[in-house]
């Protein structure tokens, strides 16, 4: 499109800030209204069919009557010397893919961003539309953390194009519907629910399983169902489960599970049957975990067992511990004397109880109450292997955790 690099009707494309599958965006400046817009020109071969056109500009029409402040407001939908383009709100801010990083976004944030995301496509289902590409390249963020969904109902102009898989890998759609066209490649494949891998027709509970692959991405930085190849890919979206985000992040609340699992779930008709459920839930997550009221993640506590080693009317404490872990000593008042000693016990290796009887190691003299504190000490002693040694403030003396079965 050469000679058209400056002006489509009165818009002037000003610089190219993205190239997807579905061609490349521009931000431009509407010489009418004075103001910026994106415009995405649509790629030639995409449009030339004049009955898929005319299916994509009705989606279109009806994409651009939602006026929910989560979704891109379409400005037009327009055509210039067979160039046919989309002209829509122009957003300042970043996709989620860059904010998600390596490490996903913090859970407040995450589920901030959920709901508005949630909300938006709850809207565009009400009005019968489904976004069918839902990812993070088509989800940016403002810098006041206002969600914008990008590219809704778009996926549709490649609807009966071919299953985006590379090479002789047909087998996915075996038996279904013969897809003969033009081969059209996806961007990704990572976020496509298992109807769609297998070409099967969709509906809402699609966008439902795309916003969980995008919620577990943002939840824990890693993609769900990626793999090497775009095979392997929708081989693992229509067979594998990903691992618990709160196995991947072991910050999260357990609670987000149950939530994201009816999200993944392959039969659409055991996934959550509508966005704005899922919405209200999301919801009541946020405003618990903002109360603290989320529990915490599973208590690793309870996996230890804990046994007193020492038995003393007074104040037994300051455990201190030998690099082999083998000997225990602590600060120790005992001997009666109203002075702490440093006593020392030998401890067995292997279920970490004392073997001997302690025997104090040095003796105080001189004033009494005197402090003595075993070198290395702290409240607490770690030994090598992870036991814990500590002093147990309601009965004042020193108690061993380590883990069950040890
Ligand atoms: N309205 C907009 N305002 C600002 N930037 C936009 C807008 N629409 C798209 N972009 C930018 O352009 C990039 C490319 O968008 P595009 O939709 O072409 O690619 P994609 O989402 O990666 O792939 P696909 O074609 O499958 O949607 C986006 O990731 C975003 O950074
Ligand atoms: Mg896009």
């Amino acid at each position: 499109m050469s000679g058209l690099e400056a002006m489509l009707l009165h818009y002037r494309l000003l610089e190219k800030i993205g190239e997807g599958g579905m061609g490349a965006v521009y931000k431009a400046f509407d010489t009418h209204l004075d103001r910026h817009v994106a415009i995405k020109v649509l790629p030639a071969e995409k449009t030339a069919d004049l009955e898929r056109r005319q299916r994509f500009v009705q989606e279109a029409k009806a994409a651009s009557a939602l006026r929910h402040p989560s979704i891109v407001v379409v400005h037009d939908i327009a055509e210039d010397r067979g160039v046919h383009f989309i002209v829509m709100e122009y957003v300042e801010g970043q996709t989620l893919d860059r904010l998600i990083g390596r490490k996903g976004i913090k859970l407040h944030e995450t589920l901030g961003y959920a709901v508005q995301i949630a909300d938006g496509l709850a809207k565009a289902h009400a009005a019968g539309i489904v976004h069918r590409d839902l990812k993070p390249t088509n989800i940016m963020v403002m810098p006041d953390g206002q969600v914008k969904i990008l590219d809704f109902g778009l996926a549709k102009l490649v609807e009966d194009a071919e299953i985006p898989a590379h090479g002789p890998t047909r087998t996915f759609v075996e038996g279904e519907r013969p897809r003969t066209e033009e081969g059209f490649v996806l961007g990704t494949a990572a976020y496509m629910s298992p109807e769609q891998a297998e070409g099967r027709k969709v509906d809402a509970r699609t966008d439902i399983f795309s916003f969980g692959v995008v919620l577990y991405e943002m939840l824990t930085g890693q993609k769900a169902f990626h793999r090497e190849t775009k095979v392997g890919t929708l081989a693992a979206i229509l067979h594998d489960e990903p691992p618990p985000a709160s196995r991947v992040n072991e910050s999260l609340p357990a609670d987000i599970e149950p939530i994201l699992g009816r999200c993944l779930r392959k039969d659409p008709q055991r996934r959550w049957q509508s966005m704005s459920d899922l919405k209200v839930v999301l919801l009541d997550l946020k405003e618990d975990s903002e109360s603290g009221k989320l529990r915490p993640p599973a208590a690793p506590a309870a996996e230890f067992e804990q046994v007193r080693l020492t038995f003393d009317l007074g104040l037994t404490a300051l455990p201190a511990v030998s690099p082999d872990g083998n000997t225990l000593a602590y600060s120790s008042d005992r001997a009666g004397e109203k002075n702490s000693d440093i006593w020392g016990q030998r401890l067995d290796p292997i279920s970490r109880k004392p073997t001997v009887d302690a025997v104090r190691l040095f003796q105080s003299r001189g004033q009494a109450f005197d402090l003595n504190i075993p070198a290395g000490n702290g409240a607490l002693a770690v030994a090598k292997d992870k036991i814990v040694f500590y002093a147990c403030e309601t009965s004042g003396n020193i108690w061993v955790a380590k883990p069950k079965g040890r």
